[in-house]
């Protein structure tokens, strides 16, 4: 814990976040970056759970629904987690004792644990179901989790600036 300690109060003090805690315009800059990259995030997954789920794009089979949106999605995370992280340096040790940052890191992994199962297990039997307008069970309950994840890891990110509590 210590280390941690250590770890975080070190990224503080590094250049780049000393430069964006003290700048008037790269925190909010970058925060900007964040938010839109927030946004493609969770506006190409919900094309893909709502697919799965059986609400839109019911006559594009799921593979192509897949193909077009995911390189999006993973460029979009790409820049949310470089922009995340740099918003993270500029006050690492308040943020990891932040509640709703906790929270939403562990939101997180469990929306990538469940984005892993699906395409481990669910998606073996995709060439049966693939042009169908209803999925299966377990299709349809992941795409559920996955929106109701993701509507919670933006909560929680909201949340973080309005409960931070400075740290020594
Ligand atoms: C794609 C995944 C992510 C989503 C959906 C997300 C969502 C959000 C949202 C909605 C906000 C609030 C923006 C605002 O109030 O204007 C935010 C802020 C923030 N996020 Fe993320 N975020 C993600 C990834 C990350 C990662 C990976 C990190 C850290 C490594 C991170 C660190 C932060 C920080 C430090 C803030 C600023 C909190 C503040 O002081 O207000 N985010 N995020």
């Amino acid at each position: 814990m210590e280390r941690l300690d250590w770890l975080l109060h070190w990224l503080k003090e590094t250049s780049f976040a000393t430069a964006i805690r003290e700048n008037a315009s790269l925190f909010p800059w970058l925060e900007s970056v964040h938010v839109l990259a927030v946004a493609v995030v969770i506006g190409t997954i919900a094309l893909i759970e709502l697919r799965l789920i059986g609400v839109t794009s019911l006559n594009r089979p799921v593979s192509r629904v897949l193909k077009d949106v995911l390189p999006v999605t993973w460029g979009g995370f790409g820049l949310a987690t470089l922009s995340g992280f740099l918003l993270f340096s500029s006050n690492a040790p308040t943020y990891a004792h932040n509640t709703f940052f906790l929270m939403k890191a562990a939101m997180l992994a469990a929306a990538g644990l469940n984005a892993f199962a699906f395409h481990t297990f669910t998606a073996r039997s995709l060439p049966r179901w693939d042009t169908a307008a209803s999925t299966p069970v377990q299709a349809k309950l992941s795409g559920v989790l996955s929106l109701v994840m993701w509507v919670g890891i933006v909560a929680c990110g909201r949340w973080v600036g309005f409960t931070l509590v400075p740290t020594p």
